[in-house]
């Protein structure tokens, strides 16, 4: 039994909350799992913002095709790439990555909602004041799950291979 793996396996995608909110230290200690995330030649090329506020996650969620759920997540967190670093889409991602990784340590729910290459992104960095060097990777929407749904995984085995690749 791996502490790690096993909160790895554990993550589901959530998209239905309780009414519960989520402490200022677990909200803290997701920012600094997030920060603390790999970047190329360490450059961190990076913003995150926390937002609470009623009006704006529902002003968010109504800019998003598919995250209207944001508006009942007790926090959504946005995380913002700076556009002139060259991997700032790779290291956005890996922030996103570790700040989804460490709300489930908490057994806190959380989904992944799209913002590189949507019409929502540029709307969402106005609305939240965000300097024009950035531009929106990912938005976190996060609470306890009232319902979980599990999807379908490929097989280990199809996804998979040693040394060099044979299709059988
Ligand atoms: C880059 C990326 C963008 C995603 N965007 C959305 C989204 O806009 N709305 C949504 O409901 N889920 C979104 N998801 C979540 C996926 O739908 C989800 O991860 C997938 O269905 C697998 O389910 P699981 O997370 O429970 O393993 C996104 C996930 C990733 C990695």
């Amino acid at each position: 039994m791996n502490l790690g793996t096993t909160i790895i396996k554990c993550r589901h995608s959530v998209r239905k909350f309780k009414d519960t909110n989520i402490d200022e230290w677990i909200i803290r200690d997701v920012l600094e799992c997030a920060r603390l995330a790999p970047t190329a030649m360490n450059i961190q090329p990076w913003l995150f913002g926390t937002i609470t506020d009623p009006g704006l996650k529902k002003k968010i969620a109504g800019l998003t095709d598919h995250g209207k759920f944001i508006a009942d997540a007790p926090v959504c967190f946005a995380v913002f790439g700076e556009k002139s670093a060259k991997y700032y889409l790779e290291d956005c991602c890996a922030a996103t990555e570790n700040m989804i990784l460490a709300l489930q340590s908490y057994g806190i729910g959380s989904c992944w909602v799209a913002g590189d290459k949507k019409d929502h992104a540029e709307p969402v960095r106005l609305l939240l004041n965000v300097p024009e060097a950035y531009t929106l990777v990912s938005l976190i929407p996060a609470g306890f799950a009232a319902d979980i749904t599990l999807p379908e995984k490929k097989d280990i085995g199809t996804v998979t291979f040693s040394d060099t690749y044979r299709a059988d």
